[in-house]
């Protein structure tokens, strides 16, 4: 079977599996066409602005209504929505990769919560996950009513088969799925490992541009949202919620992926982050990391987002008589990064593939030693390529709070402070 997609960043899509199975003219005739149940799925208040409504019209075998009562669901042990509310830590943190699992292990039974902040009565904060999982989900499909969940793999592909179509994804790619919607994930490559930002604001959307203008950054048209899909079948499955931070079961007797024709905003996309056009500095200096936004999610203050997603790709540095790695610097933001592809410029080892660091408000950081002297002596009239890299960033307005299971793991790495120990002092009062 062949996936289609259709490009652009948050259009008013519509979409049919069967010819004519979208209803013209009006959203709930008084009978569907092929027999299909209307029902509107609503990511927004139904007043929000009309450039901030989401809702999709879904046309389906059966209503989402129709499954048994929830349970609370405990096979997911890892996944939290607690973090807590006591002092955190104002050292530097860095992990290691996960291992992989050696036990069967779905998408959803492989989620572990890293770090997070506010939480879904607030509508506001961040959960932050790392997954690694080795088999398809089984009979089994999920929904998140606490947040949109944007999905980042660092090693597998992922076929997520959602209500709304087949987003497939790799590494170097990234899915997001609004609130709310059903979906199976599968594991072609037979393991997946990556990140997850699970977002209890604002949906997230493109940044305004200013005065960079009408191009660049990532470009709406690369965006690629799926085309409807679905599957009729019965049998004895479950559906598992996740509802105000707990994990909940119920059975049901049919797929929920039964939505043969949907139009709307509500939908899931995907993005590919070799596609962004990075903007950057061609005469000196560097202009903030901001230039590095992929996404962005508003929070009530205008300018202070509840979370940004910035990538940091492939790209020349120009700037002369500039130190070009990533300065020194301390936020009010608070940062989480990750990375899934090669190296990161301003670490020169110990941030790797899968591996996670954290910095919070106010915490110094920036380059380590060896990237600090290499940086200082490089000869900045020739062009520097940083060619196999993507790193990226969860940056977010509140302070993010780590969870026990990030802070007890074998990866988090004790030794960290460790890599800015070594840059001397050079502070000579004699010589200018
Ligand atoms: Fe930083």
């Amino acid at each position: 079977m062949s996936l289609q997609y259709q490009s652009g960043f948050g259009n008013d899509w519509a979409t049919e599996a069967l010819p004519g199975a979208l209803p013209t003219g009006r959203n709930s005739p008084q009978r569907c066409p092929y027999g299909l149940y209307a029902e509107q799925l609503s990511g927004t208040a139904f007043t929000a602005p009309r450039n901030e409504n989401r809702r999709s019209w879904l046309y389906r075998i059966r209503p989402a209504a129709q499954h048994l009562p929830f349970e609370p669901f405990t096979g997911a042990p890892g996944w939290l929505s607690d973090f807590g509310s006591g002092p955190v830590t104002p050292n530097q943190l860095r992990w290691g990769p996960l291992p992989m699992p050696d036990a069967p292990t779905d998408f959803v039974e492989g989620v572990r919560t890293w770090a997070g902040n506010g939480g879904p009565a607030e509508q506001a904060g961040v959960g932050i996950h790392l997954y690694a999982a080795n088999r398809s989900m089984q009979g089994r499909f999920f929904y998140n009513a606490d947040g949109e969940l944007m999905i980042v793999p660092e090693q597998g592909r992922l076929r997520l088969a959602t209500e709304l179509g087949i987003v497939e994804v790799e590494p170097q790619q990234i899915a997001v799925i609004p609130r709310g919607v059903r979906l199976r994930v599968e594991l072609p490559d037979g393991q997946a490992r990556g990140y997850m930002l699970e977002n209890f604001g604002a949906a997230l959307r493109l940044p305004e541009l200013g005065p960079i203008g009408s191009n660049c950054l990532a470009n709406p048209r690369d965006f690629q949202t799926p085309v409807a899909w679905y599957e009729d079948v019965e049998g004895d499955f479950e559906l598992i919620a996740k509802f105000t931070g707990g994990l909940w079961r119920a059975r049901i007797g049919h797929s929920p992926l039964d939505v043969v024709a949907w139009h709307g905003t509500h939908a899931p996309y995907r993005y590919d982050l070799r596609h962004f056009n990075v903007i950057g500095s061609i005469s000196f200096d560097h202009p903030d990391p901001s230039i590095f936004t992929v996404l962005t999610a508003p929070s009530d203050t205008p300018g202070t987002a509840n979370v940004d997603f910035a990538i940091f790709p492939p790209r020349v540095l120009a700037m002369e008589d500039t130190f070009r790695p990533p300065w020194f610097h301390r936020n009010v933001a608070s940062e989480f990064m990750g990375l899934v592809h090669g190296a990161y410029d301003a670490k020169a080892e110990g941030f790797v593939p899968g591996g996670a660091s954290l910095h919070n408000c106010m915490s110094g950081h920036g380059p380590d030693a060896d990237t600090f002297a290499k940086a200082t002596a490089a000869d900045t009239t020739q062009p520097h390529y940083i060619r196999d890299t993507m790193a990226f960033m969860f940056e977010t307005r509140r302070v993010i709070r780590p969870t026990a299971q990030a802070l007890g793991s074998a990866q988090l790495q004790n030794d960290y402070y460790q890599c800015w120990q070594g840059l001397k002092k050079h502070f000579n009062p004699a010589e200018r």
